[in-house]
């Protein structure tokens, strides 16, 4: 794309996510549908399917030949990284949606032949969307965000999976007491706002690509390093377990990771 495209781009989706989160708003304003998928733990509501909707419609109008890769879509799932895919979340962290009614976030991350273009993650309860990619500086509801530090481990919060921590899988509870603390926010989303905006420096966990692609494509803008736990690319045809945090920090979990097998909970 070129600046002029991917600034339009940008526009956009930022207009899109900003219906999303006044749609969300009013539609919790009424009792929510909750269903569950693969189990107790995995939750969808109307709401989700509503805004998956919304965007699946924007993204087609605007972007025709482009294909879609969303977390409750019907349509058939995306089998090759060829060409233009939109990844969209249309709510991450249905559950905190469902109990707390905050800390969850709306996804869009845009990819070409498999390489990050841009990625855009909103906190729909605190308004605020941060925005960028390879070739687009971080933004913050259009703000330019500050240098995000590059700590120590030890010295940064570690976001982290729950069942992969308390199952100390990869090593990872030994990793998370070697940080200044870990974090179990519940949202994929809210976990890679939270290391742009300089809180945290780093998170690991078990991911869809939709969980990931946002906040790998925005990452680009500041240097996140997104791996799997052996270091090799992620790729976005496939789940896994992904590391995505500052260098320093990075190339110590890294060091720190034993390998291992993840088996969902
Ligand atoms: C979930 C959240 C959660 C992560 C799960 C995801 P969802 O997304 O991002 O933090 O641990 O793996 O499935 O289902 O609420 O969109
Ligand atoms: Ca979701
Ligand atoms: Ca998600």
């Amino acid at each position: 794309m070129t600046p002029a495209e991917l600034h339009h781009l940008d526009r956009q989706v930022v207009g899109w996510l900003d219906e999303s989160r006044k749609r969300i708003r009013a539609a919790m304003a009424a009792p929510v549908c909750v269903q569950t998928k693969s189990g107790r733990n995995d939750l969808v509501t109307n709401v989700d399917k509503a805004n998956q909707r919304f965007l699946v419609s924007r993204i087609t109008a605007a972007y025709p030949t482009a294909r879609i890769e969303g977390e409750e879509g019907s349509a058939a799932k995306v089998s090759t990284l060829a060409g233009r895919v939109f990844f969209v979340d249309p709510i991450d962290g249905t559950m905190n949606f469902v109990k707390q009614q905050a800390y969850f976030a709306v996804m869009i991350g845009v990819y070409e032949d498999g390489q990050p273009v841009y990625g855009a993650i909103l906190d729909v309860m605190r308004d605020e969307v941060i925005t960028g990619g390879p070739q687009l500086p971080l933004t913050q509801n259009g703000v330019p965000l500050p240098l995000v530090p590059d700590r120590a481990l030890a010295d940064g919060l570690l976001g982290v999976n729950a069942p992969m921590v308390i199952n100390n899988r990869f090593n990872l509870g030994q990793v998370a007491l070697a940080s200044a603390g870990p974090r179990m926010t519940g949202s994929a989303g809210m976990e890679f706002l939270a290391i742009a905006q300089g809180q945290q420096v780093g998170y690991v966990s078990y991911l869809q690509p939709w969980d990931v692609a946002a906040g790998m494509a925005f990452g680009q803008a500041f240097g996140l390093q997104v791996t799997r736990p052996d270091g090799s690319p992620v790729d976005l045809l496939t789940p896994g377990v992904v590391v995505a945090a500052m260098p320093r920090a990075h190339a110590e979990i890294l060091a720190r990771l034993t390998s291992d097998t993840f088996v969902r909970r």
